[in-house]
């Protein structure tokens, strides 16, 4: 981490969460904790809570949770680094420079300057002469050689093995190829190149540095694209294609199209502004990305089923955020690139021109599903389109598109305010009961809400979840909790990471409390911190006694799980006879 210890302790410490969210959310206050709508979902109960004696945030709904700078992470849409400088700059807080372990920075060094190194690789090899069919694709699909040079495209080679010889040769380690995520290991341990007889897309960061590779056939085999896989200096939900570019570009919008090739034709023909998100649906991180650089996004996906319910998803996700939106529809075509291959930029640019705001579009979709010459269709369309409309936040823009709905199926505007009215009434009703239940199963959930950090073995994790309640209602406590328990016999991964910080930060003096696992979580991790220590503090009158029910209990499971061969682990076993006999130590007391 880039920040001295000693420093975040302070910066916490004169931090108030209240404070904080305060700025963002109107909280009621309920019993110690206060509630409120939540910044970061849609909804009409508040399910966002405020923990200020344990300095936590907690959205029973979303599940979004953490402390200070969790909170200004998200609601700011900043890193873990620009948060601590700009809640530093809020209380007036000097930044001492930071000091990077300079081991993990070097580490990444290396490997960005692997995956430059690697563009460069493919890029060669894209232009030698055995390669031509490679070159001549990209011909053939329009692009010119400025184009493949600007977006730095290229080729791998049908090997096994060429990119690995020729970047060992440079001087990196097979592990360097696997941690870049250029190399995948075989079930015998052989190291091989991840990508072969693909033409390259280097996705580039907005530093300017290659990050990772898409990579596609140039025939009809499968996967058509292969990309790379989340690395350490690659998250895919927190980038998008070809950012880099349209970060300068004039244009006062945006353009978000479906894939690598849609972008790059873009470019090609002179819209600077356009971006993709990588080989997944849009995430919420993508959309901070856009909302930082533009106040406006023109959708254009693809004009099949799939690229349209992509365009409803996306609006959805978009409309969070305050930026205005606009969905762009390709007559006659699939996708932005061939609509451009066949009718040129300027056809394009009309459709820019000519694209819907997000609500007209929703209504057109509506209305192609209905004949609206028949009166059994336009009743029904009026109902579809009613339920749409209640879902417009402003009152004003909502009786806008309400006449334009009315005009469409031609009855009075009267009839139909009457119908939006009766639908945002039911939605109300229907929003309100789905929260609440939403709420209780979090609450009730034996599982953790982000499906990667799944339990193995739910009995013992639930138990290891007790502990962590116990540590982080009182963290005097951890001590004895080590003498009894070592993270190695924690089952969960994630509360497994969560106590061994929690050690290490006590045993270096340091506070144990939610704001002290800040830029140490990952966000999913931290959510289900949060999650796991709940609105209330856990009580710890009688923590001798629930200690040994939670110990006892994992000890059962890893019993169950380990058979009954002998399979100990041969360190757990060293540490529970230890503890076996420090038990014993106390009772002789
Ligand atoms: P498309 O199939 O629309 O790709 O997928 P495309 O970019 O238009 O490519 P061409 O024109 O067929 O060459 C859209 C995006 O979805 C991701 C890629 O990011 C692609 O650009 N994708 C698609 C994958 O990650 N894997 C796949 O197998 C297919
Ligand atoms: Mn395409």
């Amino acid at each position: 981490m880039a920040f001295d210890r000693a420093f975040l302790d302070e910066l916490n410490a004169r931090s108030d969460i209240l404070d904080v969210v305060s700025h963002y959310v109107q909280l009621k206050k309920s019993g110690s904790y206060y509630f409120g709508l939540c910044p970061f979902h849609n909804e009409k109960s508040g399910s966002f809570c405020v923990t200020p004696e344990k300095q936590m945030f907690h959205c029973f709904g979303c599940g979004a949770g953490g402390g200070v700078l969790s909170f200004i992470m998200r609601a700011e849409g900043l890193t873990f680094p620009d948060a601590v400088r700009f809640q530093a700059a809020q209380i007036g807080m000097q930044v001492p420079e930071s000091r990077a372990d300079p081991r993990e920075t070097h580490r990444r060094d290396r490997l960005l300057a692997l995956s430059t190194d690697a563009a460069r690789f493919f890029r060669q090899q894209l232009w030698l002469p055995e390669n031509q069919a490679v070159a001549a694709y990209f011909l053939r699909r329009g692009l010119s050689r400025k184009t493949m040079n600007r977006f730095g495209l290229g080729y791998a080679p049908d090997s096994f093995s060429a990119l690995l010889d020729a970047m060992c040769e440079k001087g990196y380690a097979k592990e360097e190829l696997l941690d870049a995520g250029l190399a995948s290991r075989s079930e015998k341990g052989r190291v091989y190149d991840r990508f072969r007889n693909r033409v390259m897309f280097p996705i580039i960061d907005v530093r300017g540095q290659v990050i990772a590779f898409g990579g596609r056939v140039m025939d009809d085999s499968k996967p058509k694209y292969l990309n790379s896989p989340e690395t350490s200096i690659f998250h895919k939900s927190r980038n998008l294609f070809a950012l880099n570019l349209a970060r300068k570009t004039k244009s006062d919008y945006f353009i978000l199209a479906e894939g690598y090739m849609d972008v790059i034709a873009l470019h090609q023909a002179g819209f600077d502004s356009a971006v993709a998100s990588l080989g997944t649906a849009l995430t919420e991180e993508q959309v901070r990305l856009i909302s930082r650089h533009t106040g406006k996004v023109v959708i254009s996906y693809d004009a099949d089923g799939a690229g349209q319910a992509a365009a409803q998803r996306a609006i959805d996700l978009l409309k969070k955020t305050d930026l205005q939106v606009k969905v762009l529809r390709i007559p006659g075509a699939k996708d932005p690139d061939e609509f451009i291959k066949e009718k040129g930029a300027d056809a394009y640019r009309k459709l820019i021109e000519r694209s819907e705001s997000d609500n007209a579009y929703r209504l057109d979709a509506i209305a192609a599903k209905y004949d609206l010459d028949e009166d059994e269709e336009r009743v029904r369309f009026l109902h579809d389109a009613a339920a749409m409309l209640a879902k417009i936040d402003g009152a004003v823009e909502r009786e806008v598109y309400a006449g334009r709905a009315a005009k469409m199926a031609r009855v009075t505007s009267e009839a139909m305010a009457v119908e939006v009215r009766r639908a945002l009434a039911v939605q109300q009703k229907k929003q309100k009961a789905a929260e609440k239940r939403e709420v209780r199963a979090v609450v009730n959930a034996a599982q953790p809400r982000d499906r990667t950090l799944q339990y193995q073995n739910v009995r013992s994790a639930k138990a290891e979840e007790g502990i962590i309640r116990l540590i982080f209602a009182d963290d005097s406590l951890i001590g004895e909790v080590a003498q009894q328990i070592t993270p190695q016999e924690f089952t969960a991964q994630v509360l497994q990471k969560i106590f061994a910080h929690a050690l290490t930060l006590h045993r270096q003096g340091h506070r144990v409390d939610v704001p002290a696992f800040e830029g140490y979580l990952e966000d999913n991790e931290m959510q289900h911190l949060t999650a796991v220590l709940g609105r209330d503090r856990a009580s710890t009158q009688n923590w001798q006694q629930a200690l040994h029910d939670y110990i006892s209990t994992i000890e059962r499971c890893r019993m169950k799980s380990g058979g009954s061969g002998g399979g100990e682990d041969p360190l757990l076993r060293m540490s529970r006879i230890h503890r076996e006999k420090n038990r014993l130590g106390g009772n002789r007391i």
